[in-house]
């Protein structure tokens, strides 16, 4: 008969470990399971990135292979040996200095050729056509900016573009210094207070791409994500009417016909004080900015900049405790009762 033999110290370190690797295996799937590797470029401007990248290690490899190859050969063929006499010593040689000397240079000169054009390439000025995004970095979570007319199209953590359109990002911050970048679609760009920092791209392909902040922003630097998601153009089109309208459930018929917990979340987002920090097109008096525009907050795949995904449960747990969530966030803990949370909830889901 087999007998199970529990070492202790073993069997600690054995669940440990796979507490560990269950915890890296959820971090694969779940909300972040979008591409974020600059690897697989999905735009003009990341493919060159990505074809920079493979010259400078292909040259750096073989720069690498030559250097270490020469010094085997002069460690073995001149190692000490009584049967051989000392090898002739020499002092200089010409030819040996100027191969050194140029084939570094021409290497340098192979790489910052295409670098240097790839740099101007990305902050050109845009083409008549292009999409022009506003990109502000705030603690911790970025605002998306559509100017359109006299108009502006506001949203949040995620940043809709169309395939096929060249877009411009003008990055900046709102309060401290933060970094923009999506790695598919090409390289970071620091989002800074009074200054605009451009950058240029043509997405490629329609998907959902992962990005974040990549600069320390302060507490919760790394909770500050955000979604690039590239439609269709057609995907785009919709995307943005809708967008430019007030959510539909916001209509009066269609207010008057709802559910009673949605009218009194409605009632509470004003009375409670939301409104003095959130903007929702269409509801009276939502014109703050100190966080978040949720005119189509339902439509959103996460909330809290890209921590959670955007369910009735989390949205529970984000309001009753937003500290908890994302601690040092401008988002107070403001002691709602659980009735009232219900009932916010219920009106933050219809804004589509
Ligand atoms: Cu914003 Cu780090």
């Amino acid at each position: 008969m087999k007998q199970r033999v529990t070492i202790p110290g073993r069997s600690r370190w054995g669940s440990v470990s796979a507490l560990a690797s269950l915890a890296l295996l959820a971090a694969c799937g779940g909300i972040d399971k979008y591409p974020e590797t600059w690897s697989e470029p999905r735009s003009d401007w990341a493919r060159e990135i990505w074809g920079l990248q493979q010259l400078t290690t292909v040259l750096g490899v073989g720069v690498g292979i030559a250097v270490f190859a020469v010094t085997a050969y002069i460690v073995l063929r001149f190692r000490h040996n009584p049967d051989h006499p000392e090898p002739e010593q020499v002092h200089g040689n010409t030819t040996l200095e100027l191969a050194w000397t140029l084939i570094p240079a021409v290497l340098l000169a192979i790489i910052a050729v295409p670098t240097v054009r790839a740099i101007f390439a990305s902050h050109r000025e845009p083409p008549p056509n292009a999409l022009v995004v506003e990109a502000i970095g705030w603690q911790w979570w970025w605002e998306f900016r559509y100017p359109v007319g006299n108009d502006t199209v506001v949203t949040a953590n995620e940043i809709h573009v169309a395939v096929g359109t060249p877009v411009q990002v003008r990055i900046r911050g709102g309060d401290v210094v933060h970094n923009f970048w999506v790695p598919a679609m090409g390289g970071k760009r620091y989002a800074i207070p009074n200054r605009v920092n451009a950058i240029m791209f043509t997405p490629e392909e329609p998907g959902v791409y992962m990005g974040r902040c990549t600069e320390f922003c302060g507490d919760s630097h790394a909770l500050m994500r955000m979604r690039l998601v590239a439609h269709t153009p057609d995907g785009f089109r919709r995307w943005f009417a809708n967008e430019a309208t007030p959510s539909s459930q916001l209509a009066e018929p269609v207010l008057a016909a709802a559910d009673s917990a949605v009218l009194v979340g409605k009632q509470l987002f004003s009375q409670k004080g939301c409104v003095g920090c959130h903007a929702i097109r269409g509801h009276e008096g939502a014109v703050g900015r100190l966080g978040p525009n949720l005119t189509h907050v339902a439509n959103r795949r996460t909330i809290a900049a890209g921590v959670l995904e955007n369910n009735a449960t989390n949205l529970r747990l984000w309001i009753n405790n937003p500290q908890a969530v994302k601690p040092g966030a401008k988002m107070q803990n403001l002691g709602w009762t659980d009735q009232e949370v219900q009932y916010i909830v219920a009106y933050l889901q219809t804004l589509q």
